[in-house]
């Protein structure tokens, strides 16, 4: 490897990466090589002749082994970006889902006249949707909570470097239990895998997210249940509810907020697909009485 270019180190990773099963081999060869480096995607193009220095070239392929373990490039780096936010992510939080955008453009198309909404974001994890949201509603305030400290140490850190700390606050809570002023926009991904489900998951999943943010219980609904009984706790009447589902599950979480009185069809109301055209996201709204 002594003497190895830039661009020879990354033909050279494309292909340790590809031989490994590594579906996406060079774009995940690239962006290791990028942090490996310190070089912009720009700066590696044009100068892709120079020598890798050696600092550089053990790097990055320590980077390729993990990968090649299946460990996913966000976990190796320890950061992702979601919504175009950097978001530092650790072993107690969710790796954030491109999918989740769908949550997140859900809210931003109607909060519409709410010009300093407050905003409860249930299980927030790294704190991605509500720092999404926080950071494109610059009047808008958020409380993030979560069950586990290392997930909401996550979050707080995440708001600081971002910028929004002075509008976002996270707590440790059972889904809405602690009490706050109700919310005008009650968001999450709560975890929505059915437990008999988890051992299939795939090979970047399963080991890398911590297993409370994927289990959603016997059916993958409870999650659900349990927030829809706690609405009151947290939710204006009539707020925007915006949650995430897994592609099966729209029929099932309408029924359970609308068992709870919550409105579930009428303009802006329903069932959102994600890119991939799956069911992603319930928007609903919570019960006026
Ligand atoms: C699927 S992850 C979503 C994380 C983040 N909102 C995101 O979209 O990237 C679900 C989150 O719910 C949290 N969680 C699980 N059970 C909880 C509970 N009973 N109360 C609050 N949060 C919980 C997990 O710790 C995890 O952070």
């Amino acid at each position: 490897m002594t003497g190895e270019t830039l661009s020879q180190a990354l033909s050279r990773g494309r292909a340790f990466l590809t031989q490994h099963d590594i579906e996406t081999a060079a774009l995940d060869a690239r962006v290791l090589l990028q942090a490996a480096s310190g070089l912009s995607h720009e700066a590696l193009v044009m100068h892709g002749d120079d020598a890798i220095a050696p600092e550089a070239g053990q790097t990055f392929q320590m980077f390729l082994d993990a990968r090649s373990q299946g460990k996913p490039v966000s976990r190796i780096l320890g950061r992702r970006e979601f919504w175009g936010l950097e978001l530092g992510v650790s072993g107690d939080t969710l790796d954030p889902r491109p999918d989740t955008e769908t949550l997140v453009a859900a809210v931003l198309d109607r909060v519409g006249g709410r010009r300093r909404p407050f905003i409860r974001d249930l299980g927030t994890g790294a704190g991605a949707i509500l720092l999404a949201l926080l950071s494109a509603l610059p009047q808008a305030r958020g409380l993030g909570s979560d069950l586990s400290y290392g997930a909401l140490r996550m979050a707080r850190a995440n708001a600081r470097a971002i910028g929004v700390d002075d509008r976002a606050a996270f707590v440790l809570s059972d889904w809405g239990r602690v009490p706050t002023r109700l919310a005008d926009v009650v968001v999450s991904n709560p975890p929505y895998i059915a437990r008999g489900e988890l051992p299939g998951l795939m090979r970047d999943v399963r080991g890398h997210d911590p297993m409370r943010a994927l289990d959603g219980g016997a059916d993958g609904l409870e999650p659900y249940r349990r927030i829809a009984g706690q609405l009151p706790l947290v939710a204006l009447p009539g707020a925007l509810l915006a949650f995430e589902i897994g592609p099966t599950q729209a029929a099932a979480v309408q029924g359970i907020l609308s068992g709870v009185g919550a409105s579930v069809f009428g303009p802006g109301l329903g069932m959102l697909r994600d890119l991939a055209g799956r069911p992603r996201v319930i928007v609903a709204r919570a019960p006026r009485h």
